[in-house]
């Protein structure tokens, strides 16, 4: 939800710099964008409605500045609610990410007080905020440390001042990287792949943290003013995982790259794979939370932890997690799954599962991200970057830990690695371009429907709603997933003739009452995609899966509905990465 980047050097132009850094962040927000840069100190900036990869951008002069990439919230999309914003004298621009809760009084009181606003957005009023500050008197540093405790919310943003010369960020809520060099040149943004051609050295702000950019950097708490030392990382991510390389789009990238992530899930900490196990066991309540296809990832793993575990655990969305608050106690585990790690929902949820004392784990891609910091375990999903707005190998990847999890709960952690082994040799040999072609040509049948309907059983079930979220993102064709069950009471009532129905399916017990839900729409004009180890007479197009076990055949399925779902996209003309109205991290509520 909105990207920001920032960049200071001793010499060197900032902009091109800023616009390439830029460029990395759009999956995060791509209604409009914005420049702003220091040249001897005059502001310069530049605004423009649009993705940035499809917009010519005017050079601007300067060796420090910022830049944002919008994801809307509060005004339409236009020129004048694009970031960076300015105060009244023009003299300092500020990118903003999160939503200031307290934005309409804090407004009134800058109207009141002599202001003009020119923008809709909350992110305006921080500039105001600053230079009310530097009029009363105080340096740079102790406008940002007053306006961080002055706005509430999740709110990070970096505000640049040519009155004196100064780039200051502050992080509470939405997250902040610094990008570390050779002294000569620091960058700052809202995610590593913004830099990570340039450094893989890292210090991330924390919440409640400033940082001074420049020559030298200086941390300070804004609750208490005082100076904090910070540690520099090293990241391991490859800069060429970040790109699209051969690929057309981030999507099909990720979505191929499948072949390899699964095995990287599986190197997990063995140690602490037990440790949670034995946690889990001795639990007084086990509650999976995520949102979006995260939640659908905890919804599977309900099926994962009874079918291998024998254990009943809850999995709720986020969003919805406080109506479940009261039964919450300090022997609960809270296991969150994210790939972003930054998903505002999952983290208000984990803030209430903290403060009444629960253990909390989390199941995450993103290194270092807020909710890696708040876990007292955590599970690298070890994906790489994912850039396509709609998560593919992050899914897989979060499954796969999923089945580590529940058989570390029966101490048989051997037989995971084996049915991911399995799984990983024979999702490699199903992603060959034969089967890609197979796939394109189902996408043909159906792209023009404007319903597809999609049933599974069992741990095919939330694998259904799953797979409509992939349909919905990016094709736009409405998609919805039901319980095999569940059709002919009510949903039945939209089948005619040629609707598709996809019926996901795995060789288990639930196999022959699915192909019978198959049948029942069929004989009412449905057209039958069946994904499945076999073919069926009922089935109007079949999409071969490989035979895996039973937990793993959600995967295994759930690999072609991602296929199908970009080429339809592709087919319907959009862009698949960066679906209308969506971001790829939603840092909001
Ligand atoms: O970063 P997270 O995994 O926490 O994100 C959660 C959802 O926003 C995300 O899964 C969303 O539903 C995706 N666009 C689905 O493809």
């Amino acid at each position: 939800m909105c990207g920001i980047v920032g960049y200071w050097s001793e010499t060197e132009n900032a902009f091109d710099i800023l616009l390439n850094s830029l460029k990395k962040l759009e999956y995060r927000g791509y209604d409009s964008f914005g420049f702003a840069t220091l040249n001897n100190r005059d502001l310069m900036t530049e605004r423009k409605v649009g993705k940035i990869s499809d917009t010519q951008c005017e050079r601007l002069p300067g060796n420090m500045g910022i830049g944002h990439t919008r994801w809307a919230t509060h005004g339409k999309v236009n020129e004048i609610n694009s970031h960076p914003h300015k105060d009244c004298s023009g003299k300092i621009a500020v990118v903003h990410n999160g939503i200031i809760e307290n934005f309409k009084e804090l407004r009134d009181y800058l109207e009141k007080t002599g202001h003009t606003l020119r923008s809709e957005t909350d992110t305006e009023i921080l500039a105001h905020l600053l230079e009310e500050g530097l009029k009363k008197g105080m340096s740079l540093k102790e406008s940002v440390i007053r306006i961080s405790n002055l706005v509430r919310g999740r709110n990070s943003f970096v505000a640049l001042s040519s009155d004196t010369g100064e780039m200051i960020a502050s992080r509470n809520g939405s997250p902040l990287i610094l990008g570390i060099t050779n002294g000569k040149e620091v960058f700052i943004a809202s995610d590593i792949p913004a830099f990570l051609d340039k450094t893989k050295k890292v210090t991330y702000l924390d919440d409640g943290q400033i940082c001074c950019i420049g020559e030298h950097l200086e941390f300070y708490d804004f609750k208490t003013g005082n100076q904090v030392q910070k540690r520099v990382i090293e990241i391991d991510w490859k800069a060429e995982e970040a790109e699209l390389g051969d690929y057309k789009h981030f999507m099909l990238k990720e979505i191929m790259e499948q072949k390899e992530t699964l095995i990287s899930a599986m190197n997990q900490n063995k140690e602490h794979l037990i440790e949670v196990a034995k946690r889990i066991n001795g639990a007084k309540g086990v509650f999976f939370i995520g949102c979006g296809t995260a939640a659908r990832v905890c919804h599977i793993a309900e099926y994962v932890f009874s079918k291998v575990a024998n254990k009943h655990i809850n999995y709720i969305t986020a969003s919805e997690f406080e109506n479940y608050e009261h039964f919450l106690l300090p022997e609960t585990l809270v296991i969150a799954v994210s790939q972003s790690g930054e998903t505002a929902d999952v983290l208000d949820a984990l803030n209430i599962a903290k403060r009444k004392g629960c253990k909390i784990i989390s199941i995450l891609n993103n290194p270092g991200s807020s909710m890696e910091r708040i876990s007292d375990y955590t599970f690298p999903i070890n994906a790489g970057p994912e850039k396509a707005v709609a998560s593919t190998k992050a899914t897989t990847s979060q499954i796969a830990v999923v089945i580590l999890l529940a058989y570390a709960c029966i101490e048989n952690i051997k037989e995971a690695d084996r049915i991911l082994l399995d799984l990983s040799g024979k999702v490699n040999d199903m992603l060959n371009p034969r089967y890609e072609a197979h796939i394109g040509y189902v996408a043909k049948q159906v792209y023009k429907n404007k319903d597809i309907f999609i049933i599974g059983r069992g741990i095919n079930y939330p694998l259904a709603i799953e797979s409509a979220i992939k349909l919905m993102e990016v094709s736009y064709i409405h998609a919805q997933g039901f319980a095999g069950g569940e059709l002919k009471h009510g949903p039945i009532a939209l089948i005619e003739k040629g609707t598709p129905v996809i019926a996901l399916i795995a060789e288990d017990k639930t196999k022959e009452e699915i192909l019978s839900n198959a049948m029942e729409v069929k004989s009412r004009g449905a057209i039958i995609i069946g994904v499945s180890p076999e073919k069926n007479e009922i089935f109007d197009y079949w999409i071969k899966t490989p035979k895996v076990d039973e937990v793993a055949s959600v995967i295994a399925n759930l690999i072609p509905i991602q296929l199908l779902s970009y080429n339809i996209g592709i087919l319907r003309g959009y862009n698949v990465d960066y679906p209308r109205n969506l971001a790829k991290s939603v840092t909001v509520r």
